[in-house]
């Protein structure tokens, strides 16, 4: 990887983080040292905080975690005291004990801290039993075997496409021009949005997680809230519009006609509205910038996939566990849990961190660390959870960039990483802001 950005041209200066520290009370600035594991009592120390995320500097402290207090308790933080869960036994036991661990927004939801008294949004990936249930196979015919099966010529031309029209040896963002727009087009079409707006349901999803942020949200709160009521008025009047239209397999009218959805308050509209944008647009984004900054990292591996273009399954797996876009999933003990000879009393919150479990020794045998895209176990990474909430789009996300690296071999000889991302300031989301790039083409 290139040491400097000087080829860059000036448009593509790396965008520099808004001042946030009026904005919520935790503890490192922008420009201070990130402490070593040694130097902090980690009796005290929180991995929320959101410096740790956009520096990438959090995995000392989960290795800790999970070497010497593998249930750790953080009593104090702006979301409140937690439980966190760092091994890859563990998260899975406690991600399918859904009868112990609560996601319900009821109890606080998916993601740790409070939610907004006055603005709650129920969705269905923060509801128990029998409800979740119930709105999960509403939504599932969408992203089913044959709607894949229809939905990939349209990706590939859509990809085909987009990489035809790469300014060919010039740098360029790959983070919006690449990941963004190719998820977008795909998340237009899931709900059938009106192709030209796309670009708003990329601004929903990342305001709609970044309440706090003010690289995204620099009006705070009330600028988060009018964001998303304006969400929501464009998808209630879609949502009327379908019901007054035959049932088709797009997500809204699918939700418009369900029998348990169809006459949804508008804060659970928007809620699953928020789940279906997030879920579907983030987490694939930050995955298609993750393989091509981790194949640029590991010259080696993108050889092995030059030899063997077969191994692309297998890789897209492999970048999806070494990425790990959702970094946890929070849940609410329903009553008193032992594990480690600690007690989660009930009522109290846990994270199960995907992102320490995808990197846990005890089950990866080899190099955890590295993206090994032959590696065996792949396939068995944390990334989409286990249990009940398993990601319902996985094999949408997998096809998408499956398809990407098909369409990305048949064209280019490679894309050269030209600097470090920038990254999301996110304990949740984890991801890449900005990535320049030059795309190299076949010899
Ligand atoms: C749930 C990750 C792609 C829609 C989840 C969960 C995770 C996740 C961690 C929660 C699992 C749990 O609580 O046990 C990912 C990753 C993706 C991806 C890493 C891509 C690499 C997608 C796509 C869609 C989607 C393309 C589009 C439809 C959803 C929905 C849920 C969900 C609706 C809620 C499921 C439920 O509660 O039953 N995803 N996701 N995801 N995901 Fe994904």
């Amino acid at each position: 990887m290139a040491d400097t950005i000087q080829t860059v041209d000036k448009t593509l200066k790396r965008p520099e983080p808004a001042p946030r520290d009026k904005l919520i009370d935790f503890h490192l600035a922008h420009d201070e040292a990130i402490p070593s594991v040694e130097d902090v009592d980690m009796k005290t120390f929180d991995v929320l905080d959101p410096e740790l995320w956009r520096r990438d500097a959090f995995w000392p402290f989960f290795e800790w975690m999970r070497d010497n207090d593998p249930l750790h308790y953080t009593p104090d933080s702006p979301a409140g005291p937690y439980w966190s869960v760092t091994r890859y036994d563990d998260i899975m036991k406690v991600d399918i004990d859904h009868k112990r661990f609560s996601s319900s927004w009821e109890y606080g939801g998916i993601t740790l801290g409070e939610p907004f008294e006055d603005f709650e949004l129920p969705m269905f990936i923060a509801m128990d039993e029998p409800r979740h249930s119930e709105q999960r196979k509403t939504v599932q015919p969408a992203v089913a075997p044959n709607m894949l099966k229809e939905f990939e010529p349209l990706i590939r031309s859509r990809t085909q496409g987009l990489l035809d029209s790469l300014p060919v040896g010039e740098p360029f963002d790959w983070v919006d021009t690449v990941s963004i727009e190719l998820t977008t087009m795909m998340l237009a079409t899931l709900f059938d949005f009106p192709f030209e707006d796309r670009r708003k349901l990329t601004r929903w999803s990342d305001v709609a997680t970044n309440p706090y942020n003010p690289d995204i949200c620099p009006g705070g709160l009330d600028q988060w809230k009018q964001e998303l009521m304006e969400c929501l008025t464009t998808f209630m009047g879609i949502y009327q519009e379908r019901q007054a239209q035959p049932l088709k397999n797009d997500l809204i009218s699918l939700l418009a006609h369900g029998e348990k959805t169809k006459n949804m308050t508008p804060m659970e509209l928007l809620g699953n509205v928020i789940l279906l944008i997030v879920g579907g647009n983030d987490t694939t984004r930050n995955s298609m910038t993750a393989s091509i900054y981790a194949l640029n990292k590991w010259p080696d591996e993108y050889a092995k996939l030059k030899a063997d273009p077969s191994l692309i399954p297998n890789m897209v797996s492999e970048v999806i566990r070494w990425q790990t876009p959702l970094a946890y999933m929070r849940r609410t003990a329903l009553e008193d849990v032992e594990m480690h000879g600690k007690t989660i009393k009930k009522g109290e919150q846990i994270a199960m961190w995907y992102v320490s479990g995808n990197k846990d020794e005890r089950f990866w045998k080899e190099d955890p660390n590295r993206l090994i895209i032959d590696r065996d176990q792949a396939r068995n990474h944390l990334s989409f959870g286990f249990g009940i909430h398993r990601c319902v789009g996985n094999r949408l996300g997998e096809l998408q960039l499956r398809i990407l690296w098909e369409e990305l071999m048949e064209r280019f000889d490679h894309i050269e990483v030209l600097d470090e991302p920038s990254r999301t300031p996110h304990s949740f989301v984890k991801g890449y802001t900005w990535m320049p790039v030059i795309c190299h083409p076949k010899k």
